[in-house]
């Protein structure tokens, strides 16, 4: 079985970081979304992994490389515009050789890997096998219908949602949708969607099943998911402190201190990971929080956040709470008087004053 994983698309929905940086490698506990789907694909024994590329395809080349850090073949596949996930598989055709193969959407992080799906598929032979899971809010999603355990309608985005059963964004696949994806029609997003294609499967009879996840599930375009997916993948770490920390400080609970950092007074309350050469001086480092190599965080309260390479943050007189923070910000107290705010900021960025 082959791997596909498709990390074009332009990630508007998270902006404004992705005005410089691709959303699949936003860092999720330090660690970008994109590496969590490649060792899923691992994990399962898929070695032979295509990766779908668009505008951003310099950056993500240079982050992964040839795949030989996990012991994967990674080959590139260019696709010119992000015209939808079925689009992706065309583009993909001669890469994937009409073999079975798994579909990873890169902005997509599940528990449970999909080692036993894998299984599941190669044992029951079907044409498509494809994830549900209950969400709330399904109408941002591709939703599902099911009739006595079987797959009946699938739409995507729907105004008025059938079922609370989202569609993940990991789907296996046989020959047959390469048929699918050449029937379909652009939808109303101007894409071709993966969801029609698999609708057409079923339509024209072949054996869809539905699997349902268990585990917690997250698509990370958006800024409360990276954040929820950050917060779960910090529950599951363990203590591992390689960089300095002073006599003055209090470490409690899960903290990962990579080396070369440093820590002097102040709180680090876990599950925390500091990335390499980060200094903390006089803070407040509270759970949940993700900072990258390089930063500066002097006499500033922070949880629940983010914080990505390079950013300076200083002496903010306020605890900094569920936020993202991209690289090589600066965050400072300015003079006392003027008492003014000073804002040097990027379009579309989001700034919530107390
Ligand atoms: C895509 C799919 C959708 C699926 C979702 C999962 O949506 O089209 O059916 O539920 O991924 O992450 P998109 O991210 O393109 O809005």
């Amino acid at each position: 079985m082959k791997g596909l994983i498709l990390s074009g698309g332009r990630g508007t929905r998270l902006r404004p970081l992705t005005y410089t940086q691709a959303k699949q490698l936003v860092p999720v506990a330090n660690k970008p979304v994109l590496f969590y789907g490649i060792e899923a694909l691992c994990e399962a024994g898929i070695k032979d992994i295509g990766i779908i590329v668009g505008d951003t395809r310099d950056e993500i080349r240079k982050a992964v490389g040839d795949g030989s850090r996990w012991g994967v073949m990674v080959t590139y596949i260019e696709q010119d515009a992000p015209l939808g996930l079925a689009h992706a598989v065309k583009v993909a055709a001669d890469f994937l050789q009409r073999e079975p193969f798994v579909m990873y959407l890169g902005d997509n992080i599940l528990k449970s890997g999909i080692t036993s799906l894998v299984g599941e598929f190669q044992r029951k032979k079907p044409n498509a096998l494809i994830l549900l899971t209950e969400v709330p809010n399904p109408e941002i999603f591709g939703v599902a219908e099911l009739k006595e355990g079987r797959v009946i309608r699938l739409v995507e985005k729907p105004k008025n949602p059938r079922s609370n059963l989202a569609l993940v964004g990991v789907y296996m696949f046989d020959e047959h949708i390469f048929e699918a994806v050449d029937a379909i029609k652009p939808s109303w997003r101007n894409e071709l969607e993966i969801t029609d294609a698999i609708q057409y499967l079923i339509d024209s009879g072949k054996n869809v099943i539905p699997h349902m996840v268990t585990g917690w599930w997250k698509d990370t375009g958006k800024l409360e998911d990276i954040l929820e997916a950050n917060n779960l993948i910090l529950s599951g770490i363990r203590r591992d402190i390689r960089g300095r920390i002073d006599g003055a400080t209090k470490i409690t609970g899960e903290v990962i201190l990579e080396k070369g950092v440093e820590v002097t007074g102040g709180i680090i309350r876990g599950p925390v990971i500091i990335g390499e050469n980060t200094q903390i001086v006089d803070s407040y480092i509270g759970p949940f929080t993700s900072i990258q190599k390089n930063c500066r965080i002097v006499k500033t309260e922070i949880e629940n956040s983010i914080v990505l390479e390079g950013s300076d943050i200083q002496d903010v007189g306020g605890r900094i709470d569920e936020s993202l923070i991209g690289r090589e910000v600066k965050i400072r107290r300015g003079p006392a008087n003027p008492l003014v705010y000073r804002f040097m900021v990027g379009d579309k960025s989001e700034i919530g004053l107390k």
